[in-house]
């Protein structure tokens, strides 16, 4: 197994037998994902998704990647929500940390940049100055084709292309990943003769990421993505029994549940590696938007330690006690330095001379874990082995299914996301978009 879940640091906070207690619950909450019986069961396409790997979809996603690298400076990404954090947080865990400061050389990948993610002028104007005399490339992403963070970065960008290239020449600088027939981006990619890959209709923006939809700028970054696959398939295997005394993520998964019942309402994911924050960011939306509704659901938050030790560290310890942890504990990192010796010793740090910066920040691990669960925060321990396409793929496959059954026990439908289309009607109808004219004048009156 690539992951070990220890809850020894939360045991004290449960009764005995209460996890059994849960057995029946989630042999049926498995039932429902494998038999495709539950809620939202139009939305399950990623289950068997690692066993299911379209070979030459996989060929030619190498070989587009291989041409972006060929052709181009900077890659930039147009996506928001699941159609970018899963790429993000691979990118992030798997690159370089300064990945994009490299030469090109050291990199052998494009400058990869991310838009669309946000409607900020000042982000858009930026970038235009940051690609002004760069060899560009774009990937647009969006599965309903119709969201308007991507749809406006895409307009900006695809003038940009267009002036700079021809029409024709934008046109092989493009590739758009979108439904197989619908939205206002699977017109434009087909009018225009865009390259295109397809998101399946199964398969849910947030749970995307082993699609085109993450695959394609993850092998832009050089990362492998046939690891990456293994890696979930691996997950697959390991998670496939509805029995949870040996399946870690359906442990992880009921842990979360008991812990919400007992009102720690706010679920915090800590990692000690800052390659690691944008998983975190995946997760949580991973989480939040598949839980988050009825008025019910855990809060997922993040932090990145040691640094946020010195912001949120106090609140974790001693705030409000309505948190439980999940610590993700990476055995070997990627990489380590040592301490030197100094003969003066002014800092004061000659104890620790010869000891490397990992083993510090292991034991500010293991020492802030204790002080926490001392304090009254449930500490879970996720243990990888090492950061790693296959750690990543896992990982994925991990989060995604525990987040099915932990749906499923909360009694939801984690499947979709009603709850994001109220501020688009808001915004639609302040921008005057066509059929929203009632709406208007309504919260125009409440703006006043
Ligand atoms: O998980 C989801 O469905 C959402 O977060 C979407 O991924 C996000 O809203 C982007 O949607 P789209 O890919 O349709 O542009």
């Amino acid at each position: 197994s690539k992951l070990r879940l220890d809850y020894k640091n939360a045991s004290s906070f449960l009764k005995e037998g209460e996890m059994e207690m849960m057995a029946p619950f989630v042999k049926e909450a498995h039932r429902q994902l494998h038999d495709k019986t539950g809620a939202g069961n139009d939305f399950l396409g990623w289950v068997d998704l690692p066993k299911q790997i379209d070979e030459d979809e996989i060929q030619d996603l190498k070989e587009t990647a291989e041409r972006i690298k060929k052709n181009c400076d900077v890659f930039l990404v147009i996506g928001i929500g699941g159609s970018y954090l899963g790429a993000k947080a691979a990118i992030e865990m798997l690159s370089h940390t300064f990945h994009n400061e490299l030469s090109h050389e050291r990199r052998k990948a494009p400058q990869i940049h991310f838009v669309g993610q946000n409607i900020s002028g000042t982000y858009m104007k930026h970038l235009m100055e940051l690609i002004e005399n760069k060899e560009v490339m774009v990937n647009v992403i969006s599965k309903s084709g119709t969201t308007t963070e991507p749809a406006v970065a895409f307009r900006i960008i695809r003038g940009f292309l267009e002036e700079k290239y021809g029409k024709e020449g934008a046109k092989q600088r493009i590739i758009a990943t979108t439904d197989k027939s619908k939205g206002a981006l699977r017109t434009l990619a087909d009018q225009e003769g865009y390259k295109t890959f397809v998101i399946e209709d199964d398969i849910g923006g947030r749970f995307s990421v082993l699609t085109p939809v993450g695959l394609l700028p993850i092998a832009v970054s050089g990362a492998d993505i046939d690891e990456i696959i293994k890696g979930a398939a691996i997950a697959y295997d390991d998670f496939k029994n509805s029995d949870f005394k040996d399946n870690h993520c359906y442990q992880y998964a009921v842990l979360r549940n008991i812990f919400y019942r007992k009102g720690k309402t706010v679920e915090v994911m800590a990692n000690y590696e800052p390659s690691l924050n944008y998983l975190s960011e995946w997760w949580k939306q991973l989480y939040g938007e598949s839980e988050g509704k009825d008025h019910k659901g855990l809060f997922p938050a993040s932090v990145n330690f040691t640094t946020d030790l010195h912001s949120m560290g106090q609140y974790i310890q001693d705030g409000l006690r309505n948190l439980f942890e999940t610590v993700i504990k990476v055995k070997n990192p990627k990489e380590d330095i040592a301490l030197p010796t100094d003969e003066q010793d002014l800092d004061g740090l000659n104890y620790l001379a010869g000891k490397t910066v990992n083993f510090i920040n292991e034991k500010a691990l293991q020492g802030t874990m204790l002080a926490h669960t001392d304090g009254g925060v449930p500490n879970i321990v996720l243990n990888i082995d090492e950061i790693s396409e296959q750690s990543f793929g896992y990982l994925v496959y991990f989060f995604e299914k525990a987040c099915g059954i932990s749906g499923y026990l909360l009694g939801v439908n984690p499947f979709d996301q009603p709850g994001v289309e109220d501020y688009k009607k808001n915004m639609f109808a302040l921008l005057g978009k066509k059929g929203f004219e009632k709406e208007k004048e309504k919260l125009e009156n409440r703006l006043k």
